[in-house]
């Protein structure tokens, strides 16, 4: 590797004297410590894999200072503790955000007497202690920055951890520090995997839960060997706000999928989301993106000054889940041609999440359908768009019309459900209830049946006979939704977003006209979805049309798609 890396390309705020100053030290053969300090105790002993420390099961999210300050004046304690104050107002913790970290220019350029780091004074005139005691006090956690080197990368010769590992990493536990970027900046030309296998060694000695944040900036291929060393570890070189930057760091970071998993996560760098060089448009793809890596959500704009907007954006739970979906797995391309993306991640709950991303600078249609995504083969699909907040369904095509820059989030599921509907019970051999018992419907995650069972089962409640007959199952359908309603498909066109055969699980619960001719449309847009064959156009019935008609209301259930 590099002896000193080059800081010239990077867009991280820094000086370019800063880097010059850095390299003639190095050049002078400032003293490279050739050890790490020693263990101070026994705990040292017990390495083990950095992944299964149970920390980071998830990507950790977060804040950090440095895209919104770099080292200017305002990044201080009063910034820090307005951080955490609005994670918890604002409902950022509730949403997953948890660690509120401190990047580079925290420290005193000198160590103390007793070779111990200390903060500096006018920043943080309390010490980092208290700041940790104030960021806990909220049920939050604080994360601290040093470099994997003699000097950390700001150019002004702040301390760094080589050859202090053990002590450096004592000295944060006893802070009560919670996670550690360590950079890469004036490293000696020492050997990578070396030094950060040093200062895992050195937090786990220290016995305290502390997440690892590897930063060489990609340059050695950490993917390749520290899932055994970090929780995670940036893929690139700094980000910085603007478009074209957050574009190169998505394809070089999206190829890496393979290394990522719980405890172990490629990390593309911090969130620009807020900071101003993008649209909303552009900052809404930042963050689908970043979360269909499921790279980590650290927040770098100052939330003090955030519009609405970033916070819309921020706190858009249905992409956070995507990112925090436990399985851990990164997205993975499925195709790109001509600037446009589709991008899928696969669910715990079997769902994919498809991101159809438009790199170009005009709309585009993006298209691709369930079975590329890698859904199984199914009567129907359910697809929730996360932008939009709206769930429909389709036989299996997933396209989208996506404005410039944009991306179009979709959560996709196979929808087992879907053949009850419209045509109602008694339509598919396989879920006829059997010389009339219950029929054997799975139930939903969340132990609810919905749709014409579930008012079934709530009939045979109110002693209804079961096994209606077929005549009776229009108003049989109609007098259950009075006791609660069905989940329901309403067809919605809404062409000008490009969804073509959109049936809407109306969220407003209000009630949505259905002609004859939507029902033939719903009918025959999906073969096979009555069973024993697809009902074609001219084949529907009139008793199917009207059944129908009468499925007016939305189902109103939340998290169908996750089923
Ligand atoms: C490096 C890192 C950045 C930031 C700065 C601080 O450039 O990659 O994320 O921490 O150092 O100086």
């Amino acid at each position: 590797m590099r002896h000193l890396p080059t800081r010239t390309t990077r867009a991280s705020g820094r000086t370019v004297i800063g880097a010059l100053a850095a390299g003639l030290l190095c050049a002078a053969g400032a003293t490279a410590p050739a050890v790490a300090d020693s263990p101070t105790t026994a705990a040292a002993a017990a390495v083990s894999p950095q992944s299964d420390n149970g920390l980071a099961l998830t990507p950790p999210m977060g804040f950090n200072n440095w895209n919104s300050t770099h080292c200017r004046a305002e990044f201080n304690e009063a910034m820090v503790k307005g951080i955490a104050d609005i994670f918890v107002e604002k409902g950022l913790k509730e949403a997953g955000y948890q660690y509120v970290n401190l990047d580079d220019c925290w420290a005193k350029p000198q160590r103390n007497a007793d070779g111990k780091l200390e903060a500096d004074p006018v920043r943080f005139p309390n010490g980092i202690e208290a700041v940790a005691d104030y960021v806990h006090s909220k049920g939050l956690k604080l994360g601290i920055y040093t470099s994997a080197g003699t000097k950390t990368c700001d150019g002004t010769g702040l301390p760094g951890a080589l050859g202090h590992e053990y002590s450096d990493a004592q000295q944060f536990a006893d802070w009560g520090v919670d996670y550690l970027k360590y950079d890469n900046c004036n490293n000696q030309g020492v050997d990578a995997k070396k030094r950060y296998t040093t200062m895992r060694d050195a937090l786990q000695a220290t016995g305290r839960p502390i997440v690892y944040s590897i930063c060489e900036w990609g340059e050695n291929k950490p993917w390749e060997w520290a899932a055994d060393v970090g929780n995670l570890w940036r893929t690139t070189g700094d980000i910085s706000d603007s478009w074209g930057s957050m574009l190169s760091i998505m394809k070089q970071n999206l190829p890496l999928a393979a290394a990522a998993g719980p405890g172990h996560w490629n990390d593309p760098d911090m969130l620009e989301v807020g900071n101003g060089g993008m649209t909303d448009t552009e900052y809404r793809t930042h963050f689908s993106m970043w979360s269909v890596m499921a790279a980590p959500l650290l927040i770098g704009s100052d939330l003090r000054k955030a519009t609405p907007e970033t916070f819309e954006i921020l706190s858009n739970q249905e992409v956070i889940a995507v990112d925090q979906d436990p399985l851990g797995k990164q997205g993975t391309v499925v195709s790109s041609t001509g600037g446009r993306w589709v991008v899928a991640k696969e669910m715990k709950d079997g769902s994919r999440v498809v991101a159809l991303f438009n790199e170009t600078g005009s709309a585009q249609r993006i298209s691709t359908t369930a079975k590329e995504a890698g859904l199984p083969e199914a009567d129907a699909y359910t697809t929730r768009d996360l932008w939009q907040h709206t769930t429909y369904n389709t036989a299996g095509g997933i396209s989208a019309t996506v404005p410039a820059h944009g991306t179009v989030l979709l959560r996709v599921a196979a929808d087992s459900k879907w053949a009850a509907y419209p045509c109602g019970r008694g339509t598919r051999p396989d879920r006829q209830p059997v010389g009339g018992g219950r029929p054997q419907r799975p139930a939903d995650d969340d132990g609810h049946r919905s749709g014409p069972y579930a008012c079934h089962e709530r009939l045979r409640g109110s002693h209804r006979p079961v096994g209606l007959a077929d005549r009776g199952a229009v108003a049989d359908r109609h007098r259950c939704r009075a006791h609660r309603p069905c989940a329901d498909h309403t067809l919605a066109g809404d062409a000008s977003r490009g969804h073509s055969h959109r049936y809407v699980r109306s969220e407003a619960q209000r009630p949505v006209p259905v002609t004859d001719r939507d029902a033939r449309a719903v009918l025959g847009a999906v073969p096979g979805a009555c069973g024993g064959g697809a009902p074609g156009r001219q084949q529907l019935s009139e008793r199917s049309a009207a059944a129908l008609r009468f499925q007016r209301l939305g189902s109103g259930r939340e998290g169908h798609q996750q089923r």
